[in-house]
């Protein structure tokens, strides 16, 4: 008996990506209005994209580069890094995006077997690829009632109750899908619990920029720190995949290690990417905070919008480009709430269950202009009067 037929049971015991079922959901209405995929409104800069329409004849656009990225580009990032981060002893790698980063890392870091843990609500894709690498013992942490921080404390028991001690500790901040950031004190706080426990902190700065109500986001540094950035949200590059990871320069292993999971996965980001990242780097975060400005309405809009779920019911949304609401009681089966909101109302959000809290909804506020947020809003806050009034009626 061969082995045709039978696919790897680490792939099938991975989750199906939401997105994508929630792409085939998309294709089943005539006029949905999407409030689920994390994505902004905005391409990036026009100075960079018109500088990189010029370099498309040029031959090392075409050919490969360094597997951790152009000199130029990570010289750049170093710099970002040190002023902007006050990173000030990492080296840095680029990938094709946050999510190759992450997978990377988890292939550089953790055996198959090895225990890992995350907060809940966590980020799927990262669940997800813990789940097709074989580490299946992922230990998910509370997040704070109110606050939906991590829990600091249960992290500290369970480090040093869990044998063996778990490989990899991450947190995303701000999060996704709670749109929560971690304080400077909680983030220090958990650093040095994982120090002491001798665990790796992966920490996921997606969302680095997107901040509201005058709050700061912070990064930590150490030998047993990865930090994970994206250039998607930030500078609008979703489709040109890139990203970075920046980890302690003293970890000479640690580098070798991970060219060679990224010489067998992209072996270089693309290097027109590379570039426009490059070019967009110039124009600076400031190009990035006055957009991000721009989505404090629209997260007003979307907050209205879930008050029929009760205001207490509402969290997030400090950061990222989330708000994280909890359906009523009798909903747990968030998914058919989701469906339901897509074909009765025309508005499609993320089931909280994906990452690991059912009854929840995730309702991204950075796809859509203002006007366009408000005939999404408008959907949504009809579907849930609806839904707490008369339930999923037909
Ligand atoms: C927390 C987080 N990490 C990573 C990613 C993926 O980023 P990238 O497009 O750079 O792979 C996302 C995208 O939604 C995200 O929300």
């Amino acid at each position: 008996m061969g082995s045709f037929g039978m696919l790897s049971r680490r792939s099938l015991a991975t989750d199906m990506p939401v997105m994508a079922q929630i792409r085939k959901l998309m294709a089943e209405l005539t006029n949905p209005m999407s409030l689920a995929q994390g994505v902004v409104h905005w391409q990036p800069p026009e100075k960079a994209l018109a500088k990189v329409k010029e370099l498309v004849w040029d031959p090392t656009i075409s050919s490969y580069g360094p597997d951790e990225g152009i000199p130029e580009l990570r010289e750049a990032l170093l710099n970002k890094l040190r002023d902007e981060n006050k990173l000030t002893k990492s080296a840095v790698m680029v990938t094709a995006g946050a999510n190759q980063a992450f997978v990377n890392l988890v292939l550089t870091l953790c055996d198959a077997g090895d225990s890992v843990v995350m907060f809940e609500p966590y980020y799927f894709n990262a669940y997800m690829a813990f789940q097709m690498t074989g580490v299946t013992d992922i230990i998910v942490g509370p997040g704070h009632p109110q606050t939906l921080h991590p829990d600091a404390d249960w992290l500290e028991r369970t480090l040093s109750e869990s044998k063996p001690t778990p490989k990899v500790v991450t947190v995303v901040n701000p999060g996704n899908p709670s749109g929560t950031y971690v304080p400077e004190p909680l983030l220090k706080r958990i650093s040095e619990i994982c120090k002491d426990a001798g665990c790796w902190l992966i920490v996921d700065n997606t969302y680095e920029y997107f901040m509201y109500d005058g709050l700061k986001h912070c990064c930590v540094e150490g030998d047993h720190i990865v930090n994970v950035f994206s250039f998607s949200k930030t500078y609008g590059m979703m489709g040109w995949r890139l990203g970075y990871i920046a980890y302690s320069e003293r970890l000479e292993g640690f580098a070798t290690e991970l060219v060679k999971i990224q010489d067998n996965i992209p072996i270089c980001a693309a290097i027109i990417s590379q570039r426009l990242a490059l070019y967009a780097l110039e124009e600076g975060a400031g190009w990035i905070v006055e957009r991000v400005k721009g989505l404090v309405k629209n997260r007003e809009v979307v907050k209205r919008a879930l008050e029929p779920l009760g205001k207490e019911n509402v969290k997030g949304g400090e950061g990222a480009i989330y708000l994280w609401a909890k359906l009523p009681e009798e909903h747990r089966d968030d998914f058919k709430v989701v469906r339901w909101l897509a074909h009765r109302h025309g508005v499609v959000v993320i089931p909280g269950c994906a990452s690991g809290s059912p009854g929840h909804v995730r309702v991204s506020f950075g796809g859509l202009q203002e006007e366009q947020m408000r005939a999404a809003a408008e959907r949504l806050r009809k579907g849930l009067e609806e839904l707490v009034l008369r339930g999923l009626v037909d």
